[in-house]
């Protein structure tokens, strides 16, 4: 099996995409060890061989725990998967000091904590290992009533440059994944609430179009994402933003300097007013799903 051998961590395992990842990744050969806050994470880690601790992700106790259980219950960890997530979406003017610090301290710190302590383990171990941190469209584009989760995501994404950079002569890979698929957190979304819910009540897939334009479709679709970050068969691939969802795999760009106007001496405000316009603006937010 591609996995055998390997030892993992999903953070945020108990249901949706976490389950599917940490499901994936012992159907594979792995050992996983499988976090969650609700005890839920039991049943997972029961059903697949694995070992639950049920903590909340933030804390460097939580993610010193994890590294400390995958060694002691399964002997080292080469895997870890940051996934644990919450929303409390608000508009910016009505978003609470607990809104947005809620947000932070689940996924940036959650995620720079656990990575940071696996990255020591993995350091020590001299075997390599992968890193592979959940971001979101949200995070690469901006998304509406999503000021703590864009900001979260986004940071995630640049932290997964940055540890590329950093563990890449540990040979540790450390990439983002953008996921999406149908959720109870996607379930929020008001353009896909219907989508999932007509799916869910038929049992029908989601239509070809959902699929392949929005790239929605089931936890499933992306383990396999995971799966493949996971094992050997990745080896070189660092320092990547990789969109999964329905069926669509796709490569995020680096943000990088589209054009570039050069005035001699220096910008004037008036100089830059003129200009402007010979610059192509960007667009910003998440497109709104159109059916076909
Ligand atoms: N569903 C999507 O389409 C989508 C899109 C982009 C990004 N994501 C990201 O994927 C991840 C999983 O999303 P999902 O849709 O499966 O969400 P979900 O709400 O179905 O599952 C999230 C899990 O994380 C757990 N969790 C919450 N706070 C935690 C904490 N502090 N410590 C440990 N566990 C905690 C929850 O109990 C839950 O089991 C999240 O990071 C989310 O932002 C999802």
């Amino acid at each position: 099996m591609k996995l055998s051998g390997k030892v993992a961590i999903v953070t945020g395992a108990g249901r949706g995409l976490g389950r599917a990842y940490a499901e994936a990744l012992a159907r594979n050969g792995a050992k996983v060890v499988v976090n969650d806050v609700d005890e839920v994470a039991e049943e997972v880690a029961a059903l697949i061989g694995g070992k639950a601790v049920i903590a909340p992700v933030g804390p460097a106790e939580t993610a010193q725990r994890l590294v400390d259980t995958a060694v002691e219950e399964f002997g080292r960890l080469d895997v870890l998967v940051t996934n644990a997530g919450i929303l409390r979406d608000r508009v910016l003017w009505k978003m609470s000091d607990d809104d947005f610090d809620a947000v932070i301290n689940v996924h940036l710190r959650g995620t720079f904590t656990c990575a940071r302590a696996a990255a020591v383990r993995m350091r020590e171990q001299g075997t390599g290992g992968s890193l592979v941190l959940i971001s979101s469209p949200a995070g690469q584009r901006g998304n509406f009533g999503q000021t703590n989760y864009a900001a979260a995501k986004a940071g995630i994404t640049a932290m997964a440059r940055t540890w590329a950079l950093e563990l890449a002569r540990s040979d540790i890979a450390v990439n983002a994944v953008v996921p999406v698929a149908a959720t109870e957190m996607t379930k929020t979304i008001p353009a896909f609430a219907p989508l999932i819910e007509e799916s869910e009540r038929t049992g029908a897939p989601l239509p070809a179009w959902v699929r392949r334009d929005e790239g929605l479709g089931t936890v499933e679709d992306v383990s396999e994402l995971i799966v493949h970050l996971a094992s050997d068969a990745a080896k070189g691939v660092t320092g990547q933003a990789i969109g999964i969802g329905g069926d669509r795999l796709a490569l995020w760009s680096h943000p990088a300097e589209k054009q570039v106007q050069f005035a001699d001496g220096g910008w004037t405000a008036p100089a830059i007013a003129e200009r402007w316009n010979e610059f192509e603006a960007e667009t910003y937010g998440i497109p709104v799903p159109v059916a076909p």
